[in-house]
Formats: C-alpha cells, sequence, structure tokens
C-alpha cells in the first residue's frame, strides 16, 4: 500500500505535511478517483489556498500528484477555495471560488485582515486530469456579487457542479441579511449553463436559523429523493459544540429550475462526532453516491507535520425516508482477517464488528464506546489533545440491540451504527494500548490480509 508510513493513518488521506481542509474536486475521471483538497502546503496552519491533489484505484491507496492549483491572478491571488468537478467531453472542468484579500496584517500575508475579501467563482480546465495550466487555463466565471440582496461580497463560495438533461448547474452557498440588527440567513445561489463556461444566475433559497452562512452546499438525488447537504457556520453556539457542523436533509428540489423547498426539522447533522465538516460527493465507478468529508484537527499530534484528514468514503443512501451513510465496500472488504482481541496492535487499521446489548462496553486504547438505556456514546476525554472540541457524543434512544462496525486508524476512530443508520467519528490521539470489551453479545476484531 502507498501512503503508508507508520505515523499516519492508512485509509484516510492526510496532506503529505502541513494543513489540509475541505475534500475539492472529487470525480472518477478516466479510470482514477481524483480527490483535491485545500491545502495550505507551508506550515500546519490554515492560510493562502492551493488545491492538493492525490489520485487511486480504489480510493483505498492514494498516490501525491503535484499540487493542482494555485493563485496565479488577480482574483485568485490569495487563495483557490473549495469548489467540484466534472467531466466535459473528456476534459476535466475544476470549478473553485477564487479569492483577493482587501487587506492582511502585516505580520502574516496568507490570511485576510478583518475577515474581509473579495470571493469570485472560477473555472480551469485540464485535458487529462493531470496537468493544469494556472497561468493560462483559468477564467473568471461569476464575479463579486455587489448586490447585498442577493448574496454577499466576501461569503460567497463553494461551487458544487453538476450536469442534468444537456444543461450544467452549480450551487453556491452565500449568505443575506435584511437590517444591520438582525442576524444573517444561509442562502443558496443557483446558475445554469449551456456549455459550463458562461453561466447565469437562475434561482435561489433561504432559510432563517439554520445556521448562518452555507458552506460547501452538495445537492443530488438518490434512490428518487433529493438530498441536500450544506455546511453551516454557527449551526451550534452553545460554548461546548464546534461552532460549525456539515448537516443534510431529504428536500423537495426540481431539477430544471432549482425551485428548492426544505425546513429546518428536516436537517440533521451527517456525523455526529462532529469533527466531520465540509462533506462533498460523486459518483464511484460502480455508479453509487459517495461522500468523503474533512475530518477536521486545531492541533498536529506529538511530533507529526501533518493536519487534518479525510474521511472515509461513505455510500449515501436513502432508505425508508431515511438518509443512511455506510462505510464503501471497498473499505470495509479490505478487512479479513480474524484477530484475537489479546493480539490486536492498535497502531495497525483494525475493524470491530459487535452488537451491543444494555451495558455493553468497549474500550479501545482510552476510546470508549458505551450502551446505556439504549443510547451509544463515544467518549475520547482520555485521549484527545484537540482543543475546543466536544470529548463525548451520543445517539438517541435506539432499538434494543445495535450492530457496530469500528474503523480504528490511527489517530480516528469512525462508528458506524446500525449499517449507517448514524455515524460518528472522533479524532483521538494515535491509539496504543489495548483493547477491552464487556457484556456483548458478539465481538469480533479484523485487520487487513
Ligand atoms: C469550509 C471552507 C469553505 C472554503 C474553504 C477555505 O471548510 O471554509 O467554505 O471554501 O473552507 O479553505
Amino acid at each position: 500500500m502507498k501512503n503508508k508510513a507508520i505515523n499516519k493513518p492508512k485509509l484516510h488521506l492526510t496532506g503529505k505535511r502541513n494543513w489540509i481542509n475541505d475534500p475539492n474536486g472529487l470525480i472518477y475521471y478516466k479510470e482514477k478517483y481524483h480527490m483535491f483538497y485545500q491545502h495550505f502546503p507551508y506550515a500546519p496552519q490554515w492560510g493562502t489556498m492551493h488545491w492538493g491533489h492525490a489520485i487511486s484505484d480504489d480510493m483505498v491507496n492514494w498516490t501525491y500528484e503535484p499540487i493542482a492549483l494555485f493563485p496565479t491572478k488577480l482574483y485568485d491571488r490569495n487563495g483557490c477555495f473549495s469548489g467540484s468537478a466534472i467531466e466535459v467531453n473528456g476534459d476535466l472542468y475544476l470549478y473553485y471560488t477564487s479569492v483577493k484579500y482587501l487587506d492582511t496584517p502585516e505580520d502574516n500575508i496568507t490570511v485576510p485582515k478583518d475577515d474581509v475579501f473579495e470571493a469570485s467563482q472560477a473555472m480551469i480546465i485540464s485535458k487529462d486530469g493531470f496537468n493544469f495550466d494556472n497561468f493560462n487555463d483559468k477564467s473568471l466565471i461569476i464575479p463579486a456579487i455587489e448586490d447585498k440582496d442577493l448574496g454577499h461580497y466576501t461569503h460567497t463560495r463553494d461551487p458544487k457542479v453538476w450536469e442534468y438533461k444537456d444543461n450544467y448547474y452549480i450551487i453556491l452557498g452565500t449568505k443575506v441579511k435584511k437590517d444591520d440588527n438582525e442576524k444573517y440567513t444561509g442562502k443558496l445561489l443557483y446558475y445554469k449553463s449551456k456549455d459550463a463556461k458562461k453561466w447565469e444566475y437562475i434561482n435561489s433559497f433561504e432559510l432563517h436559523g439554520l445556521g448562518d452562512m452555507w458552506e460547501c452546499p452538495d445537492i443530488f438525488s438518490v434512490d428518487g429523493k433529493y438530498v441536500l447537504t450544506l455546511s453551516p457556520e454557527n449551526y451550534y453556539t452553545d460554548g461546548i459544540n464546534p461552532t460549525n457542523n456539515a448537516v443534510f436533509g431529504i428536500v423537495d428540489f426540481e431539477e430544471e429550475t432549482c425551485n428548492t423547498k426544505f425546513k429546518k426539522d428536516d436537517f440533521r447533522v451527517v456525523d455526529l462526532g462532529l469533527d466531520y465538516y465540509a462533506p462533498q460527493s460523486f459518483i464511484d465507478k460502480e455508479g453509487r453516491r459517495v461522500q468523503i468529508g474533512w475530518i477536521r484537527m486545531n492541533k498536529p499530534f506529538e511530533n507529526h507535520t501533518w493536519l487534518g484528514m479525510m474521511s472515509l468514503p461513505r455510500v449515501v443512501e436513502v432508505k425508508n425516508g431515511q438518509i443512511i451513510t455506510n462505510v464503501h465496500p471497498n473499505i470495509s472488504s479490505l478487512f479479513t482477517k480474524e484477530v484475537d482481541i489479546d493480539h490486536i496492535d492498535l497502531k495497525n487499521s483494525i475493524c470491530i464488528k459487535a452488537t451491543l446489548k444494555n451495558n455493553s462496553k468497549i474500550n479501545i486504547g482510552g476510546y470508549e464506546i458505551s450502551f446505556e438505556n439504549n443510547t451509544i456514546t463515544g467518549d475520547r476525554a482520555k485521549v484527545c489533545n484537540q482543543e475546543n472540541v466536544a470529548l463525548k457524543s451520543s445517539t438517541k434512544v435506539l432499538e434494543d440491540n445495535c450492530y457496530i462496525e469500528v474503523y480504528i486508524d490511527y489517530g480516528v476512530v469512525e462508528v458506524y451504527i446500525n449499517n449507517g443508520q448514524y455515524v460518528m467519528s472522533h479524532i483521538v490521539n494515535p491509539l496504543e494500548s489495548k483493547l477491552e470489551a464487556s457484556n456483548l453479545s458478539d465481538f469480533k476484531v479484523y485487520t487487513i490480509n
């Protein structure tokens, strides 16, 4: 396996070193999976954004490619923010938010001063998915928004593009407010194009009270329903949870006109662990709808130079009116070698499969999963060096017996509950000591063969 260094997760992509955040431009293109990602290549902190790039045959083994996008134009001189990809007549079209800071602090020119910048939308065309001419093949497609009633000059971003009936569509996230005293309202903007190069604004939707600025919107149909994923800022303001969280829900959507309708109560967090943010979806080789999110970190592990990772790929389905996100079969099928609980090395990737009943407990080198009063709790209090994060998360009340699959991969635990009814992912310090389990009716541990 490539990306196999022992001091990194094996199945969760990180940057080679330094900062990464959102997955961008996910696509299966010319027989390869391409994952681009927000990347500050020079330090383990957020700054002038580039698009890192990795490719894979199977979403298991990733190979790093050179940085794909970097600032070259006046409109993107301070960064290439998140965006997406489509294939058009054999070419790869990448769309992103181009960022121009109006000013910077004197001592750090990699960030904007007072969070003020100009955000426009741009694209670049590549013939093969490997060569990106940042000097000659970029173009500005949607200029910064000046009309306050339409959207925000700074906070309009993250173009997700798709094709429908010979037309192309873009969904963007923004925020608006009617008067200065009011809180911001999250808003979606839709654009349409015949050739995927010239775009016109066609529609919008806004809803007060679901966080405010809606980052990284993604809308798609699966099993006859439309699912909308948003990453709202200020979703939680309770002082305990991180403020920004990815949510999703089933919405009424008319694809040709982009007429959208939903209520706040139709939405729930995508991942109960609250480390998962800015997910993006795409169609895999076999036609499944797959979602990958950024698993946020705010501090590198001790003696490490990389910060932030991607989640395992998850298959999104709708069953009985509920959104289900289960681990991708390319990942689950790797874990075929059963191992004895007393002979487990937590430095290797492992998968635990268990059925929980009341008072079941699993202790994975200090990360504790319990099932009490029909509620699953994941508790990382003893194994977490991250700052200002929730240490515990719980499900709602569940059925009597719960089947879980737990993927442990050097510094991250993903718990899939009832085949994807819920997922809870937590960043933990790299786990080392032993595995203990009590009061389980069924418990097996697997490693990669
Ligand atoms: C989400 C986000 C996006 C933006 C990018 C910048 O994490 O804030 O909205 O495009 O990250 O790195």
